[in-house]
């Protein structure tokens, strides 16, 4: 990437110009990415992307857990968006997670129990088989995360608990997502209860796959 384009660059801008392909310090960039675009980010989110991702993950979620005293955990949670709903569809317990200070400052107002800091590639700030419900919404995506994320909700959710993540398409293929998806049910770590290819950034013509697999043991 061009630093002195870069510079010139803020916001949505920022992230659309956001190339992990040839940057060795992908995570430093992303982080930079986020700090500049968390004031814009609720409005661009609905505005200018038409991002559906949040209210229909939580949606899924209710499909599978009615339970308003469910121990949930947003992983990624950036400016609370899906807490937001959590909040909406009545429930009471989530804690947030996200790489990004400047994002998370913005989910305070948002009903999370605690918001906490999270290093790339270290441990969720969470023990073993803690929450009801896992979720990670709009993180999977094109140099974010990719499949090897799955241990960590796994780790932190509940025997018999849920796992709800989103999947961008652009990163389904090349990913192998789906073959690890399908990796954790033949090993009986978890089995997936819903599988679907929705809508995700509907003013960018982007759909995402949207997932709820139930931990296992
Ligand atoms: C597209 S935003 C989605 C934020 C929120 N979940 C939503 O739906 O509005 C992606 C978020 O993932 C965070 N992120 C990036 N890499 C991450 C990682 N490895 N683990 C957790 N969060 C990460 C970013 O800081 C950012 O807040």
């Amino acid at each position: 990437m061009n630093s002195q384009k870069d510079s010139k660059i803020h916001g949505i801008e920022k992230y659309h110009h956001f190339d992990d392909s040839h940057d060795s310090d992908v995570t430093g960039q992303l982080k930079s990415v986020y700090a500049d675009w968390a004031d814009a980010y609720d409005d661009d989110n609905d505005n200018k992307l038409g991002t559906v991702s949040q209210p229909t993950t939580v949606a899924m979620l209710t499909r599978h857990c009615g339970d308003s005293e469910a121990q949930i955990m947003d992983v990624g949670c950036g400016t609370g968006l899906v807490g937001l709903h959590l909040q909406r569809a009545g429930f009471k317990h989530y804690d947030g997670t996200d790489i990004s200070a400047e994002m998370m400052a913005h989910a305070k107002t948002r009903g999370y129990r605690k918001l906490l800091d999270l290093n790339p590639g270290e441990q969720l700030a969470a023990d073993e088989s803690t929450y009801d419900a896992v979720l990670c919404v709009g993180v999977f995506t094109h140099g974010h995360l990719g499949p090897e994320g799955f241990d960590e909700l796994i780790r932190i959710a509940k025997p018999g608990g849920l796992i709800c993540f989103t999947v961008n398409e652009g990163v389904w293929d090349e990913a192998h997502f789906d073959e690890a998806i399908e990796a954790h049910a033949q090993n009986a770590v978890w089995r997936v209860l819903e599988q679907s290819k929705l809508d995700y950034m509907v003013n960018e013509g982007v759909q995402a796959w949207y997932i709820t697999a139930q931990k296992l043991g």
